[in-house]
């Protein structure tokens, strides 16, 4: 049997790669993996060879201490790759087949994913919703490692018929996991359509994607803000618009790119750890409260920044709890819709593999698809935590282009 390798979190600001045990098509317990899901038999997955895998601002979430992850939980929920292994139940994936996989796992069985709700399948976990390698996701292992397992595989992998043409462009395809998913469904949440103008809080990865959906959906301005200038200077490289929303007032600075202290609709692409002024203070509902006050009347603001119930690292005990300080009335007064939560990838990742196949979205460039070794996965999390305008791609197989 091959052996395997894998990225784990060992506690506060530390990751390693280490020796992991091969996948097997049952879920071993382990850190993490709820008792309902312990030894539970996956007849109906697979067993892939990772070709590639990314590291998310999710993950750094977990990796700051910021949740209740537990230390040797195996990361990583962005992962395409090969099949090596095909269990009994699984009817139309064969060996060798080249995949994306969502980073929700999903049943395909239950009400949520018959209404293609797969961001809170009801059978992967002893609550709502499942990832791989996440805090309270289910206990899934991650696939930032050589091997992984995917349940219900007919229903969770995506097929790359032609492999040859996906390896060709798989710096882009490897953002449909998540990351172009998520921005795109933040936009499609926030009603972004034809002219619309638009405010992408954060710059991050899942912010650079947003924007990219925001100019394939139609928008006639982008604003992306982020206290991070590098990150900025990325994002105005593609045709974003720029501001530093803790730099004076953010209306204002709207108003001089606009004409109007207002936009149609926002993302949020920060969440929790969201900083609420200059010096670097946080304060977790800053995002939230600057969406509320630029968004016009009767405008919407997806939420795919992800926001906690449990923050051991925050500053105060109602945060520690989840609770933020919204100023809802704003948001209220101006009958603003609001659309929050993991992101159903599965409604957006054929036809964004089919955009990015055609030629239509260079994705990988506008986020900066940066590929690294598995082993230096820690290098990668600590580079990408000070904030450089980069989107790790982790190589576990050397199957990638360098670059
Ligand atoms: N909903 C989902 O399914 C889903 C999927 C993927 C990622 N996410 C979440 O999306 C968020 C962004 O992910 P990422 O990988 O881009 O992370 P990231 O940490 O790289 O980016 C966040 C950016 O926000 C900036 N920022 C901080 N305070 C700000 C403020 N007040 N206004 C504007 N920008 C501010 C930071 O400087 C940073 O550049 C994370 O919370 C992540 O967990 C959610
Ligand atoms: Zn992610
Ligand atoms: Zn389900």
């Amino acid at each position: 049997m091959a052996g395997n390798r894998g990225v784990i979190y060992k506690g506060p600001g530390k990751v390693a790669v280490e020796e992991i045990d091969f996948p097997e098509l049952i879920l071993r317990p382990g850190p993490g993996v709820p008792p309902i899901n312990e030894n539970r038999p996956c007849p109906h997955g697979v067993i892939l060879k990772v070709v590639a895998t990314n590291i998310c601002g999710s993950d750094q979430h977990m990796v700051r201490g910021r949740t209740t992850a537990p230390a040797g939980l195996v990361l990583g929920h962005e992962i395409t790759g090969e099949i090596v292994e095909v269990g009994r139940d699984v009817e139309y994936r064969k060996m060798g087949d080249l995949v994306s996989v969502p980073f929700n796992v999903a049943c395909g069985r239950c009400r949520n994913c018959i209404e293609r709700r797969t961001d809170v399948c009801l059978n992967v976990n002893d609550h709502p919703g499942g990832a791989y390698g996440y805090v309270d996701m289910g206990g899934w292992r991650g696939g930032q490692a050589e091997y992984v397992m995917v349940p219900y595989a007919d229903w969770n992998t995506l097929k790359y018929t032609d492999k040859d043409q996906a390896m060709a462009n798989i710096l882009d395809l490897t953002m449909i996991t998540d990351i172009f998913p998520t921005g795109y469904h933040g936009c499609v949440e926030a009603r972004v359509g034809t002219g619309s103008t638009v405010y992408i809080a954060g710059g991050g990865p899942v912010g650079l994607a947003a924007a990219t959906a925001a100019f394939f959906l139609g928008s006639s301005v982008v604003i992306v803000g982020d206290p991070n200038e590098p990150r900025r200077e990325h994002a105005r490289s593609f045709g974003c618009e720029t501001v530093d929303p803790l730099e004076g007032s953010l209306p204002e600075q709207i108003e001089q790119i606009l004409g109007v202290p207002e936009v149609d609709a926002a993302v949020d692409c920060v969440g929790f750890e969201a900083k609420g002024h200059k010096d670097g203070t946080e304060q977790p509902a800053a995002v939230l409260n600057q969406a509320m006050e630029v968004t016009r009347a009767a405008g919407g603001i997806g939420i795919p920044g992800l926001y906690v119930t449990e923050d051991p690292g925050a500053k105060d005990e109602a945060a520690r709890h989840g609770s933020v300080s919204l100023r809802f009335g704003i948001g209220w007064a101006k009958s603003l819709t609001f659309a929050t939560g993991q992101t159903p990838t599965m409604q957006y990742n054929r036809g964004l593999r089919e955009a990015i196949l055609n030629g239509r979205v260079p994705i990988a460039k506008n986020v900066n698809a940066t590929v690294i070794p598995l082993d230096e996965a820690p290098r990668g999390y600590e580079e990408f935590d000070r904030g450089v305008p980069k989107k790790f791609v982790l190589d576990p197989h050397g199957m990638l282009p360098k670059g």
